[in-house]
């Protein structure tokens, strides 16, 4: 499956979700690429400025990526893409990819949430920086300030939720990955899903749009 939408509309904390209640894992790029960039690996040096400015990486350093990822063994019962493909040269290298495994997809899962509501999730967001588990200041707060309730690890701030980055990374999405719902609607496994609501109320929704197609 895919999970596309904007920044904050929710993918991650929904892909979470999913793979603790499907066991497909969950491949976020934006996990990935941070983690590259905090351990300063070839990968993280090339790809650190982009993130810092909201840009997106370049397409053939992550469907590399992608490529390598997918053939892990985990990958095996199934798995979750969240935040790729992001431009359509990205979703044909996918395509074309998935044929040569002789996988395909089940469904691609586009969350849309209005820009309002897009600037209050990203500016309360934390992640803890030692299990990567998420949570907000206002809509899921931690119990104890700074404090991860799962594993009591640190939480941090993205740098990249800083407000003139989250604009640029709104313009970025609207020019270059939204176009990915129609590219998704016409090869006819597009499913769409309003974010507004609750986790628990998204999750619901998610539920019931994938019905009988997650096994
Ligand atoms: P990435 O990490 O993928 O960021 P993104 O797509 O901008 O998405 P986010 O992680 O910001 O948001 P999300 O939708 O996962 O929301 P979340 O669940 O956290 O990418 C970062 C950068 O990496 C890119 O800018 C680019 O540079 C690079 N990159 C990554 N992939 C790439 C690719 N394929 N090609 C090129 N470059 C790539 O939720 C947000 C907050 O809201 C959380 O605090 C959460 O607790 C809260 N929340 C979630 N749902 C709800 C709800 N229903 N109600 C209230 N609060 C909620």
């Amino acid at each position: 499956m895919v999970l596309l939408g904007p920044p904050g509309a929710g993918k991650g904390t929904q892909a979470k979700l999913l793979e603790q209640e499907f066991g497909a894992v969950q491949i976020s790029t934006g996990d990935i690429l941070r983690k590259a960039v905090a351990d300063q690996s070839p990968l993280g040096k090339q790809a650190e400025d982009y993130i810092k400015r909201g840009a997106l990486v370049p397409d053939d350093l992550i469907t590399n990526l992608i490529a390598e990822r997918l053939q892990q063994a985990d990958c095996a019962q199934g798995f979750l893409l969240d935040g790729f493909p992001r431009t359509i040269p990205q979703a044909e290298s996918l395509d074309a990819l998935l044929m040569k495994l002789a996988l395909s997809l089940n469904g691609v899962l586009s969350v849309q949430v209005p820009r309002a509501v897009i600037i209050e999730r990203l500016a309360g967001r934390r992640t803890c920086k030692n299990c990567g588990a998420l949570c907000h200041t206002v809509f899921d707060p931690p119990k104890q300030d700074g404090v991860c309730d799962r594993c009591g690890g640190e939480l941090f701030q993205r740098e990249d939720d800083k407000e003139e980055t989250i604009a640029n990374r709104l313009t970025v999405y609207d020019g270059q990955t939204a176009p990915l719902v129609d590219y998704y609607r016409r090869q006819g496994i597009l499913r769409e899903i309003d974010g507004v609501g609750s986790i628990e109320e998204i999750r619901s929704r998610i539920k019931k749009a994938l019905g009988g197609i997650a096994t």
